[in-house]
């Protein structure tokens, strides 16, 4: 597990943008596994400023969201699918057929979940996934509980997602008390994971995704099982990290590394 703290937001988001560039220079049919919440707007903004700017080219990616709400449309402004759309999806050129957001409304839930799981085998598998953590820990909407092996399925949401989510409603009594999302299991299997946190609220809760044990209770910890994780933190959400020094000059020393350190670190 790779942990770097950058100074600011900006700053954590140019490198988990960069990170993807790369990869997408290495395989420009990469599959790319995104995340939704306010932590990776940075990200898509700094994606679609390479886009714009430097032709950054997404026609050949093909894309999994982690999660959606039970119940809401894709054209429902606070759906997943729909800020995805905002933030990336319309300003970049991602072929609309290669994009798979869970759908809010899908009839058999279970059958649907199976459906994305064997999507996401089909398409070889995700290359790279971007996540956000939850002031509970979760990945995803993989909730305290959540079975390190779970798979994509239904999720009841806990009070303290709930509570954090309605900032984005008008009316609290309208968050979404369920979610489909991808289970801790089928996020283990991407190659590549970038997880990205800032702000002081998350301090607490990484410090114990990456420095405490690994338990079913933050689902974030079960990144430590995994071979290629980076976790991108800004100064606040790294400040309670015991070992940041160490983290800080395994950053600055790895720098000295670069010309045979292909596709990590800048
Ligand atoms: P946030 O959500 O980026 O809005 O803090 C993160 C998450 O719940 O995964």
């Amino acid at each position: 597990m790779e942990i770097i703290i950058a100074d600011t937001y900006e700053g954590m988001s140019e490198l988990a943008a960069t990170m993807i560039e790369r990869q997408l220079l290495r395989k420009p049919n990469s599959v790319l596994g995104l995340a939704t919440g306010s932590t990776p707007i940075g990200t898509y903004q700094a994606l679609v400023r390479k886009y714009k700017e430097e032709g950054l080219d997404f026609s050949k990616i093909v894309t999994f969201n982690l999660d959606e709400y039970l119940d809401l449309s894709p054209s429902h402004d606070q759906s997943y699918h729909y800020f995805m759309d905002q933030h990336l999806f319309n300003k970049i050129n991602v072929e609309p057929r290669n994009i798979h957001v869970p759908y809010g409304h899908a009839e058999d839930v279970e059958q649907f979940c199976s459906w994305y799981e064997e999507e996401i085998r089909q398409a070889g598998g995700v290359d790279i996934q971007l996540l956000g953590i939850g002031g509970d820990g979760h990945i995803a909407f993989n909730e305290p509980g959540s079975s390190l092996g779970s798979r994509t399925r239904l999720k009841t949401l806990t009070k303290q997602t709930i509570d954090d989510n309605a900032r984005f409603f008008t009316n609290p009594e309208d968050v979404p008390r369920f979610a489909i999302t991808m289970g801790v299991g089928t996020i283990l299997e991407a190659r590549e994971i970038i997880m990205v946190a800032n702000g002081k609220k998350k301090a607490e809760i990484v410090a114990e995704a990456i420095e405490g044990p690994i338990t079913a209770q933050v689902s974030a910890s079960a990144l430590q099982m995994h071979p290629e994780v980076t976790v991108i933190l800004d100064a606040e959400a790294g400040s309670r990290l015991k070992r940041a020094d160490y983290y800080k000059w395994i950053f600055e020393e790895k720098k000295r590394l670069i010309p045979r350190l292909i596709g990590k670190v800048t």
